[in-house]
């Protein structure tokens, strides 16, 4: 990080902000109709916490000090894994109405049941299917009003079999709820592909680019 940093020493900047908050609530930190382009990468279901990955620096920095900081934090996360899944989530509510997800999610218990796995975390895998795509779904709903008509944005994203080898084709299942939900999808273009050791296939990993031009 040092040494990226000095790199950037003597380029131009351009003023920026970072904004802590949830993307799934835009509300009163973005100015309305401000956004001429998303460049992100969100979390997919793969199983990972990133919690975990920043853990150090958020202690370090004072972000958070005890457990109850790190629930809360943990909290503001799309859920994408089953260690961050809580009694009282419920964005698997917005996943309801995509007949794709809730067959994904049904395929995946159903191979649980016929495996007979029958620990805590795989009874959570469809669950996490479901509150991962409706988050996502939410996050694109609450983005709406924050948009210009005319932005563009890009999502990178990964397939992924980490359940029970079931393939989970998320570029492509996001590229549908954006255009549900009112976007144009410009399409999906391969980033790269990472070879997964439990499917031998390669995982394509994408960017789902959008189009947002304001409510029809
Ligand atoms: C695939 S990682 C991308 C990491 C990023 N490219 C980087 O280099 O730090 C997904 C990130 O999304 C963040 N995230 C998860 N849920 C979020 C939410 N509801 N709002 C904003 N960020 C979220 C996670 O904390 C994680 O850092």
């Amino acid at each position: 990080m040092a040494s990226d940093l000095e790199s950037c020493r003597y380029v131009p900047v351009t003023s920026s902000s970072a904004i802590l908050g949830d993307a799934r609530h835009l509300g009163g930190l973005i100015e309305p109709a401000s956004i001429d382009a998303v460049i992100t990468s969100p979390p997919y279901p793969n199983e990972k916490d990133y919690s975990r990955t920043t853990r150090l620096e958020a202690v370090l920095l004072g972000f958070m000090s005890t457990q109850k900081d790190l629930k809360q934090h943990k909290q503001q996360f799309v859920r994408s894994n089953t260690r961050t899944v809580y009694k009282t989530d419920t964005d698997d509510r917005w996943a309801a109405d995509f007949p794709r997800v809730q067959q994904l999610a049904d395929t995946i218990e159903q191979r649980r049941i016929e495996l007979g796995k029958t620990s805590g975390f795989e009874r959570l895998y469809s669950r996490v299917v479901r509150l991962y795509f409706g988050g996502m779904a939410r996050h694109l709903e609450a983005l709406k009003p924050f948009l210009r008509p005319g932005a563009q944005l890009a999502y990178v994203v990964g397939d992924q079999a980490s359940y029970f080898r079931v393939m989970i084709r998320t570029g492509e299942i996001l590229a549908e709820i954006a255009e549900t939900l009112g976007y144009t999808v410009l399409g999906i273009d391969l980033f790269r592909t990472r070879f997964s050791t439990a499917t031998k296939e390669n995982l394509r990993e994408e960017v789902v680019l959008l189009r947002w031009d304001g409510e029809r």
